[in-house]
């Protein structure tokens, strides 16, 4: 299990060693971790790392690819532009890490908003579905994605230098010869219907209604949370790690203040395109998924 997580050397954002050999790694749906990659804290930034910078209405703080900042209650405005400029910083580091890494994704990647997790994780109190101490892959009920990839970049700022802890678990090919002979079928009238009633932002296909039932059967199963292979990785105060989180199985159980950027792209823009969960799934089930 131990080889889901590949370390990576060096602690030049811009420049990752061995990039080539890693794209097929990332491919793979493994975890890269640059242990020596930091994201160094300019003058007065230290104090905005405290939970209630974070509004209580919101899960994160996120910054909008327009540079709007959401779900923030600084002190006053001078704190939030620190804040954004803040956010924004790690921005910059992270696409420059995916540009070194991957440079052939540059024309294709579609910048989501970036975000900055302030609040402890072993605390928080959720529904098992939105429990991201379970094992899953990311998949999200309002947002049909029609198999295009959910690429995140994580760098953990704890000032106390608390790890964040996650589990990473098998593999999606793993994954989906144990939960898709369990998932319900597709039905489009009701995919349409969510549509209509705005539920979904735009029509659930085959393939988001099966990523779904993968992150939903995979959290709902306690044996398998407890008893499948996986490894429990510590990701110190400093470190950086990056993967895709609609491929890689992992769970969050602790840890405070952390980034993530998360960069969209077509499969087809991938390397190898037959590496991504919709070629993997397509495959399995014989048919199109989108
Ligand atoms: C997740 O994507 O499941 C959460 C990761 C984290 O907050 O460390
Ligand atoms: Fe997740």
């Amino acid at each position: 299990m131990n080889d889901r997580i590949v370390t990576v050397p060096g602690n030049d954002w811009a420049k990752p060693a061995s990039a080539q050999a890693l794209v097929p790694e990332l491919e793979a749906g493994k975890v890269l971790y640059f242990p020596e990659l930091r994201f160094e804290l300019l003058n007065g930034e230290a104090a905005l790392l405290r939970d209630d910078i974070r509004s209580p209405k919101s899960r994160n703080i996120s910054l909008r690819a327009d540079g709007q900042i959401a779900g923030a209650a600084a002190a006053d405005t001078d704190e939030e532009r620190r804040l954004a400029a803040m956010i924004s910083r790690f921005r910059i580091q992270a696409c420059a890490l995916i540009d070194g890494l991957a440079p052939s994704y540059k024309p294709a990647l579609r910048l989501a908003p970036t975000s900055f997790r302030p609040s402890q994780v072993a605390s928080r109190v959720q529904s098992w579905r939105a429990d991201d101490r379970r094992l899953h892959v990311d998949a999200f009920p309002s947002r049909p994605n029609h198999g295009e990839r959910i690429l995140r970049v994580f760098t953990n700022l704890n000032p106390a230098g608390e790890p964040r802890v996650w589990r990473v678990g098998e593999s999606f090919e793993a994954i989906a010869q144990r939960f898709v002979p369990r998932a319900k079928p597709y039905a489009a009238w009701q995919a349409r219907a969510l549509r209509a009633l705005r539920v979904t932002k735009s029509l659930r296909s085959e393939y988001d209604h099966l990523m779904l039932q993968l992150h939903d059967g995979m959290k709902g199963d306690l044996d398998y949370q407890q008893h499948s292979p996986q490894v429990t990785m510590p990701f110190p105060a400093g470190s950086t790690w990056v993967c895709y989180s609609d491929q890689a199985s992992h769970a969050v159980m602790a840890g405070q203040f952390m980034m993530e950027q998360t960069l969209h792209l077509q499969p087809q823009a991938q390397v190898d395109p037959q590496a991504s969960p919709l070629a993997i799934l397509e495959r399995q089930l014989g048919r199109r998924l989108t």
